[in-house]
């Protein structure tokens, strides 16, 4: 039997080992990446990734859950951390605690990650000191798309590094044990990194981050939507998917699926 890593593992890396994350939603993903990632994120994503919607935010809580649940039965090695969907930990420290309770109880994960800086400090503190491990997100923050009008790089002008440096520091010090850096230009990214003394997971952000994360759909060139310049695709695997599609469907309309090699008999009398 493998032995997940745990949250401390992950924060041992700093200075070591980089950080491999990757996002998963279901089982099957889940276990071809367990045994090669060390941090799977079941990120709001999900949302757009799988089930086509324009932001992140009409995401729920049973969303999370439901996936966090295939995730964590596809997993044996990663350790394993569920978004805070928007508008579940907005309002209080003390929404965030019964959230991010139910979300560890219901899907055995060991963390939860959150999107915020200075205004979340108080939050990740309360959290963090009642035994629930909190990842930041700074940056680029999917959940407020609507007030920076669209996906915005971070970092474009003094005013904008400023605070991106402030509220990376703020959520480290009210506890977080690792710290997303979305959409960040990269060399505030790395300063970041050379300033916090917990580990820094880059995407879009600076390969002198102490880790680095991408979502699945992308990397594996499914997820045809858009693509930001931050993706690499690894494979394309929409397009085969599409050519198994279009290959069925030509079989079936000429009736060579199913042939008897895919069919029941009567037993033999
Ligand atoms: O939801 C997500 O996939 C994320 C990563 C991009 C960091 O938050
Ligand atoms: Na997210």
């Amino acid at each position: 039997t493998v032995k997940r890593l745990t949250v401390p593992d992950i924060m041992a890396k700093k200075g070591k080992d980089p950080v491999v994350s990757l996002t998963a939603y279901t089982t099957p993903v889940a276990q071809l990446m367990d045994s090669y990632v060390d941090l799977v994120l079941v990120g709001d994503s999900l949302g757009m990734v799988i089930y086509g919607l324009p932001t992140t935010l009409s995401v729920t809580t049973e969303m999370m859950i439901a996936h966090g649940q295939a995730v964590m039965r596809g997993t044996k090695r990663a350790c394993v951390m569920v978004d805070l969907p928007f508008a579940s930990y907005h309002e209080s420290p003390q929404q965030a605690f019964r959230t991010a309770a139910r979300i560890l109880q219901e899907t055995g994960a060991a963390a939860v990650k959150l999107e915020g800086g200075e205004e979340m400090a108080e939050t990740v503190e309360f959290l963090t000191k009642r035994g629930i491990p909190v990842c930041g997100h700074v940056g680029l923050m999917p959940q407020a798309v609507q007030m920076m009008g669209g996906f915005k790089v971070a970092g474009k002008n003094d005013i904008q590094i400023q605070k991106v440096i402030q509220d990376s520091h703020a959520i480290a010090n009210a506890g977080a044990f690792a710290i997303v850096l979305e959409g960040i230009i990269e060399p505030v990214a790395q300063t970041i990194t050379q300033q916090l003394s917990i580990p820094t997971i880059g995407i879009g952000a600076s390969p002198t981050c102490d880790g680095q994360v991408l979502v699945c759909d992308d990397i594996f060139g499914v997820f045809q939507g858009f693509k930001p310049k931050f993706v690499k695709r690894y494979a394309q695997v929409g397009q085969i998917m599409e050519e198994a599609v279009k290959q069925y469907a030509s079989e079936v309309r000429s009736r060579s699926f199913p042939s008897m090699e895919y069919c029941f008999q009567p037993k033999k009398s």
